[in-house]
Parts: C-alpha cells; structure tokens; sequence
C-alpha cells in the first residue's frame, strides 16, 4: 500500500495526475512532456464530465450532484441517501462516500498483509481494500461505471446512451483532440475514454488529495494543537479508551507517507438499521455489505456478512450522514456509538414490544459473531462507557483538525 502511495504520489507531483500514460484506444510511445500534456487534457475533460448533468439519463443529475466539491467530494444535504435515476425519482441504498484521499486505497484481496513498511507484514488482516462501501470496484475508472449505469444513480440504460450523452453534450471535439478523430468512430472506446477522464481528475492530488489540515500543519510541526484537540488524540489513540487509530491509522507510516485515517478493513460494525433507507421498508432486505447483495462474488460467505471497508476520517467532520447507511447524522453520535453501543444498547436501537432492546437489527442473528467487540466496544449492559461524553466531545473536537484548507491565523 505504502509502496503504491509512494508512487501514486511521486508521478502526481510530476504530472498533475497519474497513470495517464495510456489511451483507450492509441498506446503509442509518448514523451514525458506529452504524457503530462495529455494528462492535463483529461483532467480537465474529467472536471467538467464530473460536473455535467447531460450525462446522465434524466439531464439532472452529474457526479457533482452527489459527490459536491464544496463538501469535500460529499453530499451538501443531510439525507442518508440521495435521490437519482429516471426523473431522480430513485433513494439509493447507501450514504455517499467523499471522494477524497481515495488514492492510496489498495486493490481489494482476501488477504491483506502490510507492507514492512507499515506494521507488521507477517499478520494477515483479512478483507480489504477495493472501491465502495464494499470494496466491489478496483479502480476508478471501473468505479465510474457504476454510477453513470446505475438505475438510482445517473440512470442510463448501457454505455452507448452515455456516449450519446457525451457527444450531445459537446464532448466529442475534445475526446478527439486527446485520442485522435478516430477515436468518436468506436463507441466502446469512446466510452472508455470518458471513464478515464473521470479517473484522471480524480486523481488530481490538489484537489483530490492535498493534505492540507490543521492535523497536517501539526505533523509538520508548523502548529500546536489546542488542549483540547490534543485530549482528543490521545483518546482517538489509546487503545484503551477510543482505540480509534487502530482502524483509522493516525501516525505516519514507518516510511514517512502522511497518515489516511484507514487501514481499509473490512469490519463489521453493526450500525443501526436506518428506517429512512426506502429499501429497508422490507424486512426481508438487509445490506450486507461484502457478503451482497450488491456484490455478488460473496454471496455465499456467511462469514463476510455485515462488512464493509473503513473510511478515511480526513474531512469526516464537514460529512452530514455517517457511516455506510448515513443512519447518524452528527459525528458525536457517531463517536458515542463507538462508546456505548453495547453498554447502553437502547440509546441507538430499536425495543420490541416487551420493551426489549433489539440490538445489531442490520445484521440477521446468524451473522453476529462477524460484530467487532475491540475496544472502545464490548461490556455489558449497564457497564461505564471507555469514554464519557467530556471524552466524547474531545474526539469530536480532534476529528474537526481533519479538515482540508486549514490556514494559519
Ligand atoms: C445519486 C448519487 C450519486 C451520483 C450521481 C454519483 N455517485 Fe459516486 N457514489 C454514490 C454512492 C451512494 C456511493 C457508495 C456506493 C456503494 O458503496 O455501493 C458512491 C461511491 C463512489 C466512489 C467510491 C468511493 C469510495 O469510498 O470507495 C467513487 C470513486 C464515486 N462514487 C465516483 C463517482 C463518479 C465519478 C460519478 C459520476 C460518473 C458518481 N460517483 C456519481 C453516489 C453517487
Ligand atoms: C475495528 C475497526 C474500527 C475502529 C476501532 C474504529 N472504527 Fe470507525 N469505522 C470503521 C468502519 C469499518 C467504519 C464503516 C462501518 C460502516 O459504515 O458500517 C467506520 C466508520 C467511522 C465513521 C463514519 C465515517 C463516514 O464517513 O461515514 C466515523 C465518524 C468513525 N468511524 C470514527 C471512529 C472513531 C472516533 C473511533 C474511535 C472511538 C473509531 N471510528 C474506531 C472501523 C473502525
């Protein structure tokens, strides 16, 4: 992982982007100063596709819609899930993920161990990594399809609208002038260009991935934290108290790559069941994450039930709905779940009818033994919480030097 950030960075910086040195159609040799150029293009073509609405079947919505950039790649409302599809008309089924800081996240494998340069490379941490709440996508460009596909997303019903879409819009000049005239005649590799554009602006590191926080300026030595800041991470770090940065790694890595707030595991968590999810109206329906039934290739894997992978924290305090179901809607509730969820079990879940508490109601009974009890969980009902609400709020107040754009006073 280190190793790919590394590089992922280095060419970055070279070039304003990365892995651009190839087109979908033309891999002719190209000189270091016209791969930069290219990549330019596509990354400019990439910003306004982000931003067009006409790519999408109903002419409303564009990645944009959901992934705004003045909310850190995030949504700019509160809902849990948004609408889109045909007349935006269709809820999604989970919350929208910011897409910052999601260069370095590691191909998804079964079987993930650590490079020497992060920890120890002898431990397999089983499932990790990949695109999406459930690691189903393994880059970028495989990712965009999903949206611009999608029935509760941009709506259209196969590559060729899209491209449509695309050359209705104007693109058509442009893709050409990247990839030759020759290009707009094919209209699967037409359809690839315009995933690689949407690629190779995302990995634009000043935009994408600028490392630009309060926590930042602090690891740089450049400014101290407020005592309250600093309560809070060393709570976010006790494995002891909130055990945070167990998950959410908070250090540089041993080869000096800045910290990404994720190890990328997949955990289950058992987050709350969100009743303003439309699809949960079936109590048949349960979003299992890693074990389906939006992926498939696991459906048959109890034992990957209720997973799903880590996010980053960077900018988790400008996000309005948390964690894969957008059930909580501060991100002190979604530290004091942390805390109390099994302690206090009724403050977050639903009683039956006999005024029991019906506790992990996502997670069907069979799959509960996938539930994390690592610190800050576990205990009983009725025990103290590893962290009181003073302890809480300093999290919080930790979690807010996440954020990219930080200037010094
Ligand atoms: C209607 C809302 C919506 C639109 C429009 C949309 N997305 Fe998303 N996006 C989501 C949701 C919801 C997820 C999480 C999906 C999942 O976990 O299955 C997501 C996930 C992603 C991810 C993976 C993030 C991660 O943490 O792994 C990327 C990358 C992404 N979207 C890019 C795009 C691009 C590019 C477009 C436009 C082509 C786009 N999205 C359009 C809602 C949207
Ligand atoms: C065992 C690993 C693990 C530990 C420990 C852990 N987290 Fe998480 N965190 C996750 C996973 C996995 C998710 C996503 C789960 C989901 O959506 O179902 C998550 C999601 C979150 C979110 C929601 C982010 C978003 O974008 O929606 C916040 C906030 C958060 N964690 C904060 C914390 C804090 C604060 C602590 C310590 C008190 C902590 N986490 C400890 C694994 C962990």
């Amino acid at each position: 992982m280190a190793r790919r950030w590394r590089l992922a960075f280095f060419l970055a910086i070279l070039s304003g982007s990365i892995f651009a040195f190839s087109g979908p159609v033309d891999a002719q040799p190209m000189s270091r100063a016209q791969a930069r150029e290219r990549a330019n293009m596509l990354a400019a073509l990439g910003a306004e596709l982000f931003s067009d609405p006409q790519l999408s079947n109903s002419g409303k919505s564009a990645c944009a819609s959901c992934h705004d950039p003045a909310h850190a790649f995030a949504p700019a409302n509160a809902l849990s899930v948004q609408l889109g599809g045909r007349d935006l008309a269709y809820p999604g089924l989970r919350a929208v993920p910011s897409l910052k800081y999601l260069q370095a996240v590691p191909q998804f494998t079964e079987h993930y161990f650590e490079s020497e340069d992060e920890a120890d490379e002898s431990v397999d941490n089983g499932p990790t990594g990949g695109l999406t709440w459930d690691g189903r996508a393994d880059s970028a460009r495989a990712q965009a399809r999903i949206p611009l596909l999608s029935p509760f997303e941009m709506g259209n019903a196969s590559p060729d609208e899209v491209v449509r879409h695309a050359l209705d819009g104007g693109y058509g000049p442009k893709l050409a002038a990247i990839y030759g005239k020759s290009l707009l005649a094919n209209r699967n590799a037409t359809f690839e260009a315009v995933l690689k554009a949407l690629e190779v602006y995302q990995q634009s590191w000043q935009t994408f991935y600028p490392y630009s926080s309060k926590y930042d300026a602090w690891l740089a030595g450049k400014v101290e934290l407020t005592p309250e800041e600093e309560h809070g991470r060393k709570l976010f770090e006790d494995p002891e108290k909130g055990n945070c940065a167990s998950c959410h790694f908070s250090v540089r890595a041993n080869d000096g790559t800045p910290p990404q707030f994720t190890d990328y595991g997949m955990i289950a968590l058992a987050v709350p069941r969100n009743p303003a999810i439309p699809a949960n109206a079936d109590p048949a329906f349960y979003d299992l994450g890693l074990c389906g039934p939006l992926r498939t290739n696991f459906l048959g894997r109890p034992d990957y039930c209720g997973l799903f992978r880590t996010p980053t924290l960077r900018n988790v305090a400008t996000r309005r709905a948390f964690f894969h179901n957008g059930v909580f809607h501060t991100l002190k509730d979604a530290v004091a779940f942390y805390a109390t969820r099994d302690t206090d079990p009724g403050r977050w879940y639903p009683r039956r009818a006999d005024g029991s508490v019906e506790i992990y109601d996502d997670l069907p009974a069979r799959y509960r033994d996938n539930i994390n009890m690592d610190p800050p969980f576990g205990g009983k009902q009725g025990d103290a919480p590893r962290l009181d609400d003073g302890e809480i709020d300093a999290i919080v107040t930790f979690l807010n030097t996440l954020t990219d754009g930080w200037k010094a006073r």
